[in-house]
């Protein structure tokens, strides 16, 4: 079935937020197939985080997202791609509704970069080429 790649940022990890998180994915009913706590390398956000290249917020993302381990996962299900963006809720943590991971337990106040606890792939075509870098073995 259809795959995602899900990484609990630095946030996410520091704050012990991991089993809340690969709770709500479980208790959505999607299968949790690959997870590793890991220090992400220079090479794999840059790859990540191409598309974000030459923004202004691109410098301290890169510092936050290896200022401490995160955890990478490979979510599958049906319709898991939208669904985990959909538990996820909005990139900005203010916006995001209540009931999703980021409206619920997000706190970015006075930081240079959205910390908004994850990541999750935005179509398949992403979900396939994320997955690669983060579990190139797969
Ligand atoms: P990801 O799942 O992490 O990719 O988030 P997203 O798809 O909801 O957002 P997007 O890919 O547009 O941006 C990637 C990350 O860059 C976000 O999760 C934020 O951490 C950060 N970011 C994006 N837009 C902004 C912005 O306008 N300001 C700031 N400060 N950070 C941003
Ligand atoms: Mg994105």
């Amino acid at each position: 079935s259809e795959r995602t790649l899900v990484l609990v940022k630095p946030d996410g990890v520091e704050r012990g937020l991991i089993g809340e998180i690969v709770s709500r994915i479980e208790a959505k009913g999607y299968a949790i197939e690959r997870l590793e706590l890991l220090k992400a390398r220079n090479d794999q956000l840059a790859a990540h985080y191409a598309e974000h290249e030459g923004k202004p917020f691109y410098p301290p993302l890169i510092d936050f997202m290896c200022s401490g381990p995160l955890v990478a996962i490979i979510a599958s299900g049906e319709g898991v791609i939208a669904g985990f963006r959909s538990l996820a809720g909005a990139t900005d943590p203010t916006a995001a509704a209540p009931g999703t991971i980021r409206g619920d337990l997000a706190r970015d106040w006075g930081t240079k970069v959205q910390k908004n606890l994850v990541h999750g792939s935005d179509s398949p075509e992403s979900a396939a080429r994320e997955i690669a870098i983060w579990f190139p073995e797969s």
